[in-house]
């Protein structure tokens, strides 16, 4: 059974913690839904992490059908959130017809959007429209030239405007929140004063979930693992000697061999010469 909007609201109830991870295609798909996350996250990070982008900007929306249909296929039980791409969402109508997108054509059970009280009313339009929305806030990459890649709300002018915009989400139909590079006591403040789930990246212990980027956890990022992520593997390094081993044995002549190779009649190997000049 797929993880419900219902499932996520008595996970917050009864304490028990909420894994997210991103998914940006089938196979990662089918192994984090397999490792039991409860959401998967087809995040705009895919500009960065999969297209070598090096900011969130550049993903169209596009790009997010293509890859959020990929992990729709490849995840049975998790509910997948795809993310809207920068000012893809920068009206009500416009946040509408993007998720539709997202929904219709990739499948998605619900959209992430970035921001606070600028996005509540495209929260409210969507959610009165059957659509679940998850918001972000804390850094939110797409306003990254603005914010500067830093730690938000340690201030308290910053940290009282974070728990107002989460407020007002919540208000506005958000089903969970993202708390991105906020301090840990804020996150956990805004934890306990929301109904809804929190989902801390960069945010300490006390929110009700956590989200991790694939490539983070799996030792994918070219040793570039940010403070926030714990690297669970080094399949990086495994990949990466694996295929020194496939091209060793390419140039040496050791692959393939009869094992990965078909065979044929000599006698129609023959005829099929003997016609051909
Ligand atoms: O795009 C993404 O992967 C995200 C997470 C970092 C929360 O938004």
């Amino acid at each position: 059974m797929r993880t419900t909007l219902r499932d996520l609201q008595r996970m917050k109830d009864q304490g028990e913690r909420i894994a997210m991870i991103t998914a940006y295609d089938y196979p990662s798909a089918r192994l984090a839904d397999r490792a039991g996350a409860a959401m998967l996250l087809v995040g705009d990070s895919l500009g960065m992490v999969v297209h070598g982008h090096s900011t969130t900007l550049p993903v169209t929306l596009d790009d997010m059908v293509r890859h959020s249909a990929a992990v729709v296929r490849g995840a049975e039980q998790a509910l997948v959130v795809g993310d809207l791409p920068f000012l893809t969402y920068a009206s009500d109508a416009e946040a509408v017809a993007s998720a539709r997108r997202l929904m219709q054509e990739a499948g998605v059970q619900a959209v992430k959007l970035e921001g606070g009280a600028p996005v509540a009313s495209s929260v409210r339009r969507l959610t009165e429209l059957g659509v679940p929305v998850m918001g972000h806030l804390g850094f939110t990459p797409q306003a990254q030239h603005q914010l500067g890649l830093r730690v938000q709300g340690k201030d308290a002018a910053g940290a009282r405007r974070l728990l107002e915009d989460a407020l007002l989400l919540e208000a506005s139909g958000a089903f969970a929140v993202v708390l991105e590079l906020v301090p840990a006591p804020l996150a956990e403040a805004v934890t306990r004063r929301l109904r809804i789930p929190t989902i801390g990246i960069g945010a300490g212990a006390g929110c009700d979930g956590q989200v991790q980027v694939w490539h983070d956890l799996l030792g994918l990022d070219d040793g570039k693992t940010p403070r926030h992520a714990k690297r669970y593997a080094d399949i990086g390094a495994a990949i990466g000697t694996a295929l020194k081993a496939y091209v060793g044995d390419v140039r040496a002549g050791a692959f393939p061999t009869a094992a990965q190779s078909s065979t044929m009649e000599e006698a129609e190997l023959a005829a099929a010469l003997g016609e051909v000049h």
